[in-house]
């Protein structure tokens, strides 16, 4: 049973590799260039997501498909050339990594590819199971130098907050829904045990850091164009939409989700406050600039 995964040099792809070969899983990863960073010993196939045939190539002879994509302007593209040959090779099940509460999120281009990506898997009849997981805990990894420096927490979450959730527990759902039975049609929303507001988080720094972390608060305009400096303005926009529609809709786990998820790992999904340690610890060990 060969499985192939796409975006596997990524950070939740390199964490499902991780938690394939813990399950002694047959994997080949789809990558880009010849010296991409992968586990020795994993086989790979070079091609892109873009180039139907190159995809094509390195889904021969494989059982299933874990399938997520970038976000990116063509990421619809991307989902539907590597779903239209799922299906055309007939894979015998395909674990799309979605996002959670896609549908109320019909104005952000990136949550739009994807719920049209499922709506395609919903339509045909190769067996599916899609991951819906919150906001990823580590993307407040790259926050050093707001916390410890600036003393700030610069997400705008809000005040009523979101179930964020460690991208640990999503490579473990995506392996166990790839590796054992009973997970065909199934829509898994992947949240993390507590509701974190804006506030919340900075008083969680605050303890870790031994320092008063102040919340930036909501102001959309200046975030996005906080973003801009950093990312190109498309994509600055985007995660503005989807910042914007967390505090107007809601990123809240819906009623049974962490019982679901909870059963689905055997365990309970990972808490903020111990990746923010976690990191802190990395941080120190990091020598810094003078
Ligand atoms: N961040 C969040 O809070 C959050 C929450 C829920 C869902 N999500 C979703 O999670 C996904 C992002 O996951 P991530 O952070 O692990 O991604 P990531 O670290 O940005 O990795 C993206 C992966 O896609 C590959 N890729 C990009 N373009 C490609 C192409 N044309 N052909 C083949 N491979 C290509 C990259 O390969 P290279 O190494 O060659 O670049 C890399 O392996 C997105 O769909 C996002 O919407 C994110």
């Amino acid at each position: 049973m060969k499985i192939l995964v796409t975006g596997g040099t990524g950070r939740v792809g390199s964490e499902v590799v991780k938690e394939l070969q813990k399950r002694k899983a047959d994997i080949r990863l789809l990558v880009r260039k010849n010296d991409a960073p992968t586990p020795t010993g994993v086989e790979t196939a070079i091609g892109d997501l873009l180039d139907p045939v190159s995809v094509e190539k390195a889904m021969n002879g494989v059982d299933k498909l874990y399938l997520l994509n970038a976000v990116l302007p063509d990421e619809l593209t991307q989902g539907l050339i590597a779903y239209d040959l799922a299906k055309k090779l007939r894979l015998r099940h395909v674990v799309y990594h979605s996002v959670f509460r896609v549908e109320h999120f019909k104005d952000v281009p990136h949550f739009a590819s994807k719920l049209a990506i499922e709506s395609a898997l919903r339509e045909f009849d190769i067996p599916f199971t899609i991951i819906r997981p919150n906001y990823f805990i580590q993307n407040d990894a790259t926050l050093q130098d707001a916390l410890t420096k600036s003393g700030i927490y610069p997400m705008p979450l809000g005040q009523v907050g979101i179930s964020a959730v460690d991208i640990r527990d999503i490579a473990e759902a995506a392996a166990i829904a790839l590796t054992s039975d009973g997970h065909f049609g199934k829509t898994y929303n992947l949240n993390g045990p507590e509701v974190l507001s804006g506030p919340k988080i900075a008083s969680i720094w605050s303890r870790v850091l031994g320092k008063e972390i102040r919340y930036a608060g909501d102001d959309m305009d200046a975030f996005e164009q906080q973003m801009r400096k950093k990312a190109p303005s498309w994509s600055a926009f985007d995660i503005r939409m989807m910042f914007q529609g967390y505090l107007e809709r809601g990123f809240v786990a819906e009623d049974g989700d962490l019982d679901t998820l909870t059963k689905l790992l055997g365990h309970a999904p990972r808490r903020y406050e111990d990746f923010a340690r976690e990191t802190f610890v990395k941080w120190q060990a990091i020598p810094k600039a003078a």
